[in-house]
C-alpha cells in the first residue's frame, strides 16, 4: 500500500511493531517481517530489542535508507542530559548512525516540555534523528508540543475500541501522523461479532479489517506486532482490499473507550 506523506517524508504506512520481539527469536520475526517486505520498524529504549532490530536490519537485504527506523527515548526525567543519553544509547544499540524518527515515549509533567523538545530539536539538527514525535500525549499535550516543535507524529493506542476523535482532529490542525499502536487490540478484535460479520463479507481476517479502518483514515499509520509469519503477511496485505462506507461505519461505532495500555501520570482526556 501507498506510503503516507508526512510533513515531506514518505512513511510505510504499516510498520512492524517490536515489543516483546527479543531476543534470537524475536530477531528471527524482525528478520522476517523485513523480508516480507516490511519497511517501518518501531522500537523503543524500554523494549530492551534494540540489538535485535539493528541486527536484523544489517542481515537484510535491505539498503539502511529503504527502512523507516523508530524508537522512543527511555522513560524517565526528561531533561537534555536524559534526551541525550538515550538517543546516544540508542544509536549504540542500534548499530546505526541516525534514526528516522525519535519519540517522547510518555509525558513527564515534572520537566518542562520546551527543554525536553529543545533538546530533541537540537538531535534533528545534529542528524541524530531526521525528525522527532511524542506518544501517549492527549490533546491538551499535543497542543503545547505542537507550539513548540516540529512534530510528524503522536503514537497512541488505537484500535476499533478506542476512538481519537480529539487527537486526530489535532493531528489535522498541525499536519503529523497519528500512529495507532496495539492496532488489533492485542488480538481482542478475533472476539467481536460485528468485526466477525464485516471479515466474512470481505472474506479477510479480522485483523485485517481492524487495520484496514484505520488505513482508510487520513494520517493514520498503524504498528501491528506479531511473530507468526502467517499474520506478518496478513497484516502488510491491507491495501489488497477495501470497506465500504457503510462498513467503516459499523466499526467505528464499536468504540467503548477501551484503553488495554495504562501509564503515565496525564489525564487522557485533557
Ligand atoms: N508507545 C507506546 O506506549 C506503545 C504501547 C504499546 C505498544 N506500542 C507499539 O505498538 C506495537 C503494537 O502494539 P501491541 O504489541 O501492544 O499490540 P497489537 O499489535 O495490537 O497486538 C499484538 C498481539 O496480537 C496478535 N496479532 C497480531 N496480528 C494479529 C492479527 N492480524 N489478528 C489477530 N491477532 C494478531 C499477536 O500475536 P502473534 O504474535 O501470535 O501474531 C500479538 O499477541 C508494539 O509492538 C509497540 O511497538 C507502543
Amino acid at each position: 500500500m501507498e506510503d503516507l506523506t508526512v510533513k515531506g517524508r514518505a512513511i510505510p504506512r504499516i510498520g512492524l511493531g517490536t515489543y516483546r520481539l527479543t531476543g534470537p527469536e524475536g530477531q528471527a520475526a524482525i528478520a522476517q517481517a523485513l523480508a516480507l517486505g516490511y519497511r517501518h520498524l518501531d522500537t523503543a529504549r524500554m523494549y530492551g530489542n534494540e540489538v535485535e532490530v539493528g541486527r536484523a536490519l544489517r542481515a537484510a537485504a535491505v539498503p539502511r535508507e529503504a527502512v523507516h527506523v523508530t524508537t522512543k527515548l527511555a522513560v524517565g526525567p526528561l531533561t537534555r542530559d536524559w534526551v541525550r543519553d538515550s538517543a546516544r544509547a540508542s544509536l549504540r544499540d542500534l548499530g546505526l548512525d541516525h534514526v528516522d524518527l525519535l519519540l517522547v515515549h510518555w509525558p513527564d509533567p515534572d520537566t518542562p516540555l520546551e527543554e525536553t523538545l529543545a533538546a530533541l530539536t537540537e538531535l534533528v539538527e545534529e542528524g541524530v534523528t531526521a525528525a522527532i514525535g511524542v506518544s501517549n500525549f492527549p490533546p491538551s499535550w499535543v497542543r503545547r508540543a505542537t507550539a513548540l516543535a516540529d512534530l510528524l507524529t503522536n503514537q497512541v493506542e488505537y484500535h476499533p475500541f478506542l476512538g481519537q476523535e480529539a487527537l486526530l482532529a489535532e493531528a489535522e490542525r498541525d499536519g503529523h501522523a497519528l500512529t495507532a499502536y496495539s492496532p488489533v487490540a492485542r488480538g481482542r478484535v478475533e472476539e467481536d461479532p460485528t468485526l466477525q460479520a464485516i471479515a466474512a463479507e470481505v472474506g479477510r481476517t479480522l485483523g485485517q479489517v481492524a487495520l484496514r479502518w484505520l488505513m482508510q483514515q487520513p494520517r493514520v499509520l498503524a504498528i501491528p506486532r506479531s511473530a507468526s509469519s502467517a499474520r506478518l503477511r496478513d497484516n502488510l496485505a491491507v491495501g489488497e482490499f477495501a470497506l465500504d462506507e457503510e462498513q467503516m461505519a459499523r466499526i467505528s461505532a464499536l468504540d467503548r473507550g477501551l484503553r488495554l495500555i495504562q501509564g503515565g501520570r496525564v489525564d487522557w482526556e485533557r
